[in-house]
């Protein structure tokens, strides 16, 4: 049936009664689909202008026009209305005061071991000694061949090496970087070498298959035993935080000649020496620092003439002067990830 005049009116009252009643965004849109969009009334009656004469379409067909617009601009002044006012109830409840001081969290931090390690490292680099960081596999020769243990040399046994195959190693200490540093670099040569060496070992409370070794080296014109001990006493005092007491005795590594192990005052029971003592089991004492003068034939291999120079070396457990520093009776701890134990530090 074609469109008359008086179909309009009442679809355009009901219109603006239904805007006026929406009350969200969303029911004033969905109202608005209804009323103009392409399934409405609307929509249908303006299809049939069409059947109407001329005349009569131009009549309609215009009063069917500013109905529309009124339903429209009734609509955009609803819209903005109600923007308006969820706008302004988000800012009530949805306020974010910038000013306000912010929700404590739980910043990550450094392992305690790279803490120890960092800390360590500045104390040599204040004495003028380099950072090396050493291969994690490494050659025979630089494992101990150029360490004056040659192919056969009982010594090996010292070392429970992790072999990949005749010719690479896990690094057994961070002795293997002696070579590479000595015949690279002119004296003097002060180094340090911090790193990680592997040992075919059971694990238990002070042993793991991987632990840290921190080697250093020292080869100039007239370097004497009272250099080395004069530098490991200011390293252990300045790490310790406080004057450590230190003896030695001598010990044995092929390369170094003497070969001598510092001992340091156990600090657990300040030398007092019970038996029960839980840092030296009553000797008063620990063993802290394998080193001792470098051997003439490991110079010579690294192409330094040993009537010119001499110098020194050591090689410690940093694990272990890091469980001595804190107390700590498990090594394992180290890498559990257990946070009761990390947070500590
Ligand atoms: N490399 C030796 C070890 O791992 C330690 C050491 C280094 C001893 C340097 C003397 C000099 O047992």
């Amino acid at each position: 049936m074609a469109i008359q005049l008086s179909d309009i009116e009442p679809l355009s009252l009901q219109g603006l009664t239904d805007i006026a009643a929406a009350d969200t965004t969303v029911k004033l849109l969905q109202v608005k689909q209804s009323l103009l969009g392409k399934d409405s009334e609307f929509t249908k009656l303006r299809a049939t202008l069409k059947d109407l004469s001329e005349e009569e379409r131009r009549e309609v067909g215009s009063s069917l026009a500013k109905a529309q617009q009124k339903l429209e601009s009734a609509f955009l002044t609803k819209i903005e209305q109600l923007e308006l006012a969820e706008i302004s109830s988000k800012i009530q409840t949805d306020f974010l005061d910038v000013t306000l001081p912010g929700t404590p969290t739980k910043a990550a931090k450094v392992h305690p071991h790279t803490q120890e390690r960092l800390r360590l490292e500045e104390i040599f680099q204040e004495m003028g000694f380099t950072v090396w960081e050493p291969y994690m596999l490494d050659s025979d020769y630089n494992n101990f061949v150029a360490l004056n243990i040659p192919d056969g040399h009982p010594a090996r046994d010292m070392w429970d090496t992790l072999r990949i195959n005749e010719n690479l190693a896990f690094i057994v200490h961070t002795s293997s970087m002696q070579n590479r540093i000595l015949s690279s670099q002119e004296p003097p040569i002060r180094a340090i070498v911090p790193g990680k060496t592997f040992r075919n070992e059971a694990t238990d409370a002070r042993h793991e298959h991987s632990f840290f070794q921190v080697e250093g080296i020292y080869v100039d014109k007239g370097i004497k035993l009272s250099d080395l001990l004069g530098t490991i006493k200011v390293f252990l005092n300045s790490y310790f935080g406080r004057e450590m007491p230190i003896k030695v005795q001598p010990t044995y590594f092929p390369f170094v000649e003497p070969g001598l192990e510092v001992m340091m005052q156990c600090p657990v029971c300040e030398g007092a020496k019970p038996l029960d003592c839980g840092g030296c089991s009553g000797s008063g004492w620990m063993e802290v620092i394998p080193c001792g003068m470098i051997h003439p034939n490991v110079l010579k291999a690294a192409g330094i003439d040993s009537n010119v120079y001499s110098g020194f070396a050591w090689g410690f457990g940093l694990d272990r002067l890091i469980m001595i520093k804190y107390g700590i009776k498990d090594l394992r701890l180290f890498h559990s990830g257990r946070l009761d134990f990390l947070n500590q530090f």
